[in-house]
């Protein structure tokens, strides 16, 4: 029962789903997997990133640098209006869509969306906030962006490469938001690289 796969709901209805030849439906594992990589690696540097522009801004709360905190709290709301929701929105296209269609994953979506408002109302009171307030809001978007992130890197997205009627390449191609540089395509007859 327990195998590496997080979740596995096929063998019930893979045969009700079995998509006819020639749907856009993606069969290609390796492509699959490599988009699935494409994405978290995406998510790991935008935690990377998150974690040095909350340390900047926490570490100048700390020695009671007025100049260097407001400093970092406008490079750390910038980048979560130009990277962190941006990435969310562009997420709540296709990819959330195609996994909410799935009854395993409805539930998922549904909690993931919430998140996603989480951000903004957090983003806002970041916004809002200085000193102690600001490092302890900063500290609460990594917080919950890390455990967001790893639920869409263990759960939603090996649910969508397992859902015989969902591509994550298809999901995510041509989304720089979810992939960053990374070249995510489908293969198709007669054009190689
Ligand atoms: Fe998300
Ligand atoms: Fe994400």
């Amino acid at each position: 029962m327990d195998g590496s796969e997080p979740l596995d709901t096929r063998p019930l209805n893979a045969e009700l789903h079995s998509t006819e030849p020639g749907t856009a439906t993606s069969n290609n594992a390796a492509e699959e997997a490599a988009a699935l990589e494409a994405v978290a690696n995406h998510h790991g540097s935008m935690l990377k990133r998150l974690d040095a522009l909350v340390s900047a801004l926490t570490q100048a709360v700390k020695t009671g640098n007025p100049v260097a905190e407001h400093d970092a709290q406008g490079v750390l709301l910038e980048w979560c209006e130009t990277e962190l929701l941006p990435h969310a929105s562009a997420e709540e296209g296709p990819l959330y869509s195609g996994a909410g269609r799935e009854p395993e994953g409805r539930l998922l979506v549904e909690a993931l969306l919430a998140e996603h408002q989480a951000f903004v109302r957090l983003i806002e009171e970041l916004r809002g906030a200085s000193g102690v307030d600001a490092a302890v809001t900063a500290g609460a978007v990594r917080n919950v962006f890390a455990l967001h992130l790893d639920t869409e890197n263990r759960i939603l997205l090996p649910l969508i490469v397992a859902a015989p009627g969902l591509s994550l390449v298809q999901a995510v191609e041509g989304l720089s938001e979810l992939v960053g540089e990374a070249h995510v395509h489908r293969t198709r007859s007669g054009h190689g690289g």
